[in-house]
């Protein structure tokens, strides 16, 4: 007979799953864990000894030593698997109970399974959770779905166990109803891959262009870590190009460039595709990483083309690279923010986006500085503006994106391709252009296929008879 019952319980001890269960244990809470094969609860419990971590051997033993409201946060692999569990648990749950899925689960899944299960007066909550081992373990950014009342339930355990802001501030907040959280984790995920690939091609045109070794880059990317572009992503990339193996080999230079990916950057794809945004970013970054995973391919192609009369590629400085990849980054988030808001008008969510910029600023994976200057200007410019509207961001665009192009100009020069900062660009200079070609698309459209086409916004359709 279980005596104790627990506050709240993890279900899957894997890696983000056990992390987060002694997170839970550490800031005092009474925690029953469960995972389908026991030797990952039996490995946890002789490595955590915290008495507040209960291990638990069936689902009967895990649900019956929970309080009620129970709160059963699923740290199990997205798809299927979240379903079967969520079939495992129905029969065991009383109405008022809680389910937190803490997977990078797909929002339109999350949406339905909080349908499904809101019909039996349980509640379902899908939560973003970022920052991978160590955010899960010491405090990760938590991006948490579901009804108000499961919010007001969970927030003394999620509030005390997120990371903080910059403003000390937990790193955690109600997002809004049924798919928002994971819909805003997706986004982060949308962000975190333009984030990557803008900083892989920083380092690629140092390496090519400006012929910097490791130990150089490394320093580069220390010094700016120090201004505006301080970030985890920014941080670790230092990390990663000073580190050598134990013979003096750099780490770096042995790793194939293929890149791999889970499908969250896929989704914020699709989805911005869905939603008719023109996120240029996004399918950009997501590409580029597709192209990377065409290694042999690649190996064929390259075999067979001479890379021409190499252009002298026109040399950049450091201070108009770091102006390149800041003035990118900033494109990057206005895309984000962009889809975050078409997002809110299609779903019904009223998303606040100086507080998802708030809950950014620590934990997660696109943790920067320049998040807390983000949660500032759209607190005083409002949701609904694109950050390139905003006055702090416009003057810089106008101002810096000059330095972009140089860094665009020299990369393609020198052959480089640089999907990320590219499609940037591409999306800054379509955004501010008052007229855009698509007056001959149209003219065509209409031409072969009498599509019709308009003479101005809002007027009246109309085929033209072009022969
Ligand atoms: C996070 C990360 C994490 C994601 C990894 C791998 O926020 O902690 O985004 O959720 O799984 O980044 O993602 P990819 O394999 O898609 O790069």
């Amino acid at each position: 007979m279980i005596e104790r019952k627990n506050e709240v319980g993890v279900i899957g001890l894997s890696v983000m799953g056990a992390n987060l269960a002694m997170n839970i244990a550490d800031h005092g809470f009474n925690i029953s864990v469960f995972n389908r094969s026991s030797e990952k609860t039996d490995n946890l419990k002789r490595s955590y000894t915290n008495e507040n971590l209960m291990a638990c051997y069936s689902l009967t033993e895990f649900v019956e030593s929970l309080s009620a409201p129970r709160k059963i946060i699923l740290m199990i692999e997205a798809g299927n698997p979240v379903d079967l569990v969520i079939e495992q648990l129905k029969s065991f749950l009383q109405p008022g109970d809680i389910v937190v899925d803490g997977g990078n689960s797909f929002f339109k899944d999350t949406i339905r399974r909080e349908k499904y299960l809101r019909e039996s007066g349980i509640n379902f909550v899908g939560m973003g959770v970022s920052g991978g081992e160590e955010g899960a373990r010491r405090g990760p950014a938590i991006m948490p779905g579901g009804s108000e009342l499961a919010w007001k339930e969970l927030a003394p355990i999620l509030q005390k166990i997120a990371a903080k802001d910059f403003g000390g501030n937990p790193c955690v907040a109600h997002i809004g109803p049924d798919g928002a959280g994971h819909y805003v984790k997706m986004v982060h995920n949308g962000i975190e891959y333009i984030d990557m690939q803008l900083i892989a091609e920083t380092y690629w045109l140092m390496k090519n262009v400006m012929g910097l070794d490791n130990e150089a880059m490394a320093a580069q990317f220390e010094i700016w870590n120090q201004g505006r572009l301080n970030s985890f992503l920014i941080e670790i990339t230092a990390k990663i190009l000073r580190k050598k193996d134990e013979s003096g080999v750099y780490v770096i230079d042995t790793v194939l460039d293929s890149a791999g990916n889970k499908g969250t950057g896929k989704w914020t794809s699709i989805e911005s595709l869905n939603l008719g945004t023109p996120s240029f970013g996004f399918v950009g970054a997501v590409l580029a990483r597709y192209v990377s995973a065409y290694k042999e391919r690649r190996l064929a192609i390259s075999s067979q083309y001479e890379n021409g009369e190499k252009t002298e590629s026109s040399q950049i400085d450091f201070e108009q690279l770091e102006s390149a990849l800041y003035v990118a980054k900033v494109l990057a988030y206005a895309q984000g923010y962009e889809l975050l808001s078409f997002a809110g008008k299609e779903y019904g969510w009223d998303l606040n986006f100086s507080q998802i910029s708030s809950l950014w600023q620590g934990g997660c994976i696109i943790r920067a500085k320049f998040l807390q200057k983000i949660a500032q200007v759209l607190t005083k410019s409002g949701a609904d503006k694109n950050l390139m509207e905003t006055d702090y961001f416009r003057d810089i665009l106008q101002y810096e994106s000059g330095n972009l192009r140089k860094v665009i100009i020299s990369a393609i020069q020198a052959q480089i391709p640089m999907a990320a900062m590219i499609s940037g660009l591409v999306y800054f200079d379509s955004m501010k252009s008052d007229r855009l070609p698509a007056n001959l698309l149209q003219a065509q459209r209409d031409f072969f296929g009498a599509h019709t086409f308009q003479a101005k916004i809002n007027g009246p359709f109309i085929h033209y008879q072009w022969e």
